[in-house]
């Protein structure tokens, strides 16, 4: 089994969607590690329940972007983490990191790339931006992670239904229902095993 960091910055339901696949979709990885990128991060207490090894590195407890990539770093070398899943992750991954970690970060982003994505779109603003512009499906996306926000290589994506009497808010919980909370394991399991199987070649 290959080891997880999930990173994260708000409600962590896309972790606990994970935590809750261990054993079951999930089977070639453990979550050895969350990070939060802030203490208020309601995913953190998920991690303490789950019993995973949890902690905060904020990009505003350092003074430049270098010394906070480092401690992300320090943090993962020091749990063997083989691969890093972003989980509703809104700090910036450093050209570092991505190296370090070639084709073994992925992130989940609530809309059908390349629809709404990239630089601005992120959590409820994705849904409100869909809703404005009108368009009739929506959905996630899973994606490996590049220097480019939003624009590495799809994994999976699946489609959700836009309803005549949405808002941001009902739209959110409709496309995580349906496709965030189910895509996310399964692409997760599909490049833990890869990565796996790389490890024992
Ligand atoms: C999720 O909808 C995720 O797709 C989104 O943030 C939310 C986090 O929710 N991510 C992005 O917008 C990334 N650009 P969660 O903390 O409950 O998993």
């Amino acid at each position: 089994m290959i080891n997880i960091a999930v990173l994260v910055s708000g409600g962590g339901t896309n972790l606990q969607a994970l935590i809750d696949a261990q054993g079951t979709t999930l089977q070639h990885g453990r979550i050895a590690l969350v990070i939060a990128s802030n203490e208020n991060a309601y995913a953190l207490q998920r991690a303490q329940n789950a019993n995973i090894d949890h902690c905060v590195v904020s990009r505003k407890y350092f003074q430049d972007q270098e010394e906070f990539t480092n401690a992300l770093l320090k943090q993962l070398q020091e749990h063997n983490i083989d691969m890093i899943v972003l989980a509703g992750y809104l700090s910036v991954i450093d050209e570092k990191i991505i190296h370090a970690y070639p084709d073994r970060i992925i992130n989940i982003h609530p809309s059908l790339i390349p629809s709404f994505c990239g630089k601005g779109y992120y959590g409820l603003k994705v849904h409100q931006a869909a809703l404005a512009y009108g368009v009739k499906v929506t959905g996630a996306t899973i994606h490996y992670v590049n220097e480019i926000m939003d624009g590495g290589k799809i994994i999976l994506q699946k489609a959700v239904e836009i309803l005549p009497d949405d808002t941001p808010e009902i739209l959110q919980q409709r496309v995580m229902k349906e496709a965030e909370w189910i895509l996310l394991p399964k692409a997760t399991e599909m490049i833990a095993k890869q990565i796996e199987q790389e490890k024992t070649k």
